[in-house]
């Protein structure tokens, strides 16, 4: 008799950490919410795109957690986004974190937002200001980095196998139905998409923020600010942006039509005109 053939055992090995709280509004901060992320789209019904959403960052409206109707949501992110860090390994005294951009999402009826990623951030997060966790009105999708256990480029796909449609060790995509008061964060360098708002008249609506992780800013005093504290920032880790300086604009400076950049000459006694 053969000796029994012994167990493969898996070790899922290089996660991707989502983090999904679900947030408890008072009904009347989500009412002001909403009329406020109504009022902010005003009569624009979604972008350039056709079947694209409304995003609130291609239309000048991008700094939206400094808006008193969203002053409640701003201080729940800055509680998660903490303890997403502290779950990440991170030590929170070495960090310094900054909301960079926040804007709203509207998908009306037939719209979505396809797939991209926030290379401007490191860290970014979603609230779901409505939704009833049925995905119908257009739900996140979140796509893996790299599909290492499909083994052959693009089977993960599908369209009849051979991989098994759906398995949890080859997906594809994974998909984040929206619920009312859920709010997720995950890497800004995730691909990610919104399906299409199936519903027949319900607006989706959801406000994404992106966050900057650097160094803290240093502490002020004698010597503080000299070269002598230069590099306490870890190497990959930028110092906080109150150590940044900012370059001045050259003068003048325009970009051609041909895409290249000239420097207009000084009109004035100094022209050689
Ligand atoms: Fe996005």
């Amino acid at each position: 008799m053969a000796p029994p053939v012994p167990e493969l055992q898996l070790r899922e090995l290089f996660p991707l950490a989502l983090a999904q709280v679900q947030l408890r509004p008072d009904p009347l901060d989500s009412a002001v919410m909403l009329q406020a992320l109504l009022q902010l789209r005003g009569e624009q019904e979604g972008n350039p795109n056709p079947g694209y959403a409304w995003t609130g960052d291609l239309h000048g409206v991008a700094q939206i957690h400094r808006l008193p109707p969203f002053g409640w949501l701003s201080d729940q992110l800055q509680q998660q986004v903490w303890a997403y860090l502290l779950a990440l390994g991170f030590d929170p005294s070495q960090l310094a974190v900054h909301i960079q951009r926040s804007w709203p999402v509207v998908s009306a009826p037939g719209q979505g937002v396809g797939r991209h990623h926030h290379p401007n951030a490191h860290l970014s997060a979603v609230y779901y200001v409505n939704g009833d966790g049925t995905g119908r009105s257009g739900s996140l999708r979140l796509y893996p980095h790299r599909q290492a256990n499909e083994l052959v480029p693009g089977l993960a796909v599908g369209h009849g196998g051979p991989i098994a449609a759906g398995h949890p060790l080859n997906s594809a995509w994974v998909d984040i139905a929206p619920q009312a008061g859920l709010l997720v964060l995950f890497p800004s360098s995730t691909d990610h998409a919104v399906t299409c708002n199936d519903e027949d008249e319900e607006l989706r609506l959801s406000v994404s923020f992106d966050l900057v992780i650097t160094a803290p800013a240093r502490a002020s005093g004698p010597g503080a600010g000299s070269g002598s504290q230069a590099g306490v920032a870890p190497e990959y880790l930028s110092p906080h942006p109150s150590d940044w300086t900012a370059l001045q604009a050259p003068a003048g400076l325009a970009i051609r039509e041909d895409g290249g950049t000239q420097i207009e000459r000084p009109r004035g006694p100094l022209a050689d005109e």
